[in-house]
C-alpha cells in the first residue's frame, strides 16, 4: 500500500506540512509505505495549454511533473494538502493540478486509460487564517475534480481555520488525533 502526500504550501514546517506529516504517520501506522512531495521544491511550469497533447495521457512538457505523474499513478492513496490562498488552493497546488490536463483529456476525450491501482483513494487537508467555510469548499471542489481525473475516490477531508502563523496548528492538539485518523482510515477502508 503506497501513500503519496503532496504538500502545496511553500512553508516547510508550516501548518499544512505539520498536518500532512501527521496524516502520513497515521497511514504508516496502518502499514503503508509513505512518501511526501513538496511542490515548492520542484521545478515545473504551468500548463501551456498545447492544442493537442499526446493521446497516451502524458504531458509534452519535460520537467519535474513527469515524476509526479508516475508517483500519483503508483499510489493507492493520494493525500493533497494546501493552505487557502486568496480563497482557494495555493498556486503551487493549482499549477500541479492544471498539469493533469493531459490525464483529463486521456480519460474524457481519447479514452486512454493510464494504469493505476484499483480502489485508489484521495483525501484533502487544508488550513486557513480566517474562518470562511466557502474558501475550503472552493478548494475542495477543485481537489475533487483532480481526484476524479486521476481515478481516486474522495474519501476524507480535514479543514482547520484560524491558523495564521507558521506552527499555529501546534496549539490545536485536538486536530492531531483527527488528522492521524484520516491517514489511518484512508489506508484501512
Ligand atoms: C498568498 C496568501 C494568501 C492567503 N489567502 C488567505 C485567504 O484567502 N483566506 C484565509 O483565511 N487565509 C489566507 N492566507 C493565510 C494562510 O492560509 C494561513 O496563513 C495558513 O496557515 C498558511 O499555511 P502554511 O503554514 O501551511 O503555509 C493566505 C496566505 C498567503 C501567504
Amino acid at each position: 500500500m503506497k501513500v503519496l502526500g503532496i504538500n502545496g504550501s511553500p512553508r516547510k514546517g508550516g501548518n499544512t506540512d505539520i498536518l500532512l506529516e501527521e496524516a502520513l504517520k497515521g497511514a504508516a501506522s496502518s502499514g503503508a509505505e509513505c512518501e511526501k512531495i513538496m511542490l515548492n521544491d520542484l521545478h515545473f511550469s504551468a500548463c501551456q495549454e498545447c492544442a493537442r497533447p499526446p493521446d497516451n495521457g502524458n504531458c509534452v512538457v519535460d520537467d519535474d511533473m513527469q515524476a509526479v505523474y508516475k508517483k500519483v499513478d503508483m499510489a493507492n492513496v493520494v493525500i493533497v494538502a494546501s493552505p487557502v490562498f486568496f480563497g482557494s488552493l495555493s498556486a503551487q497546488t493549482k499549477m500541479m493540478i492544471d498539469r493533469f490536463q493531459c490525464r483529463w483529456r486521456a480519460k474524457y476525450v481519447t479514452g486512454f486509460v493510464n494504469s493505476t491501482p484499483p480502489g485508489k483513494k484521495g483525501a484533502f487537508i487544508s488550513v486557513s487564517a480566517g474562518d470562511k467555510k466557502e474558501y475550503f469548499d472552493n478548494a475542495a471542489s477543485i481537489i475533487k475534480n483532480f481526484f476524479a481525473t486521476v481515478g481516486a475516490v474522495y474519501t476524507g477531508e480535514l479543514f482547520c481555520a484560524g491558523l495564521e502563523n507558521k506552527g499555529d496548528v501546534l496549539k490545536c492538539s485536538e486536530i492531531f488525533n483527527a488528522v492521524f485518523k484520516l491517514g489511518q482510515k484512508a489506508v484501512k477502508n
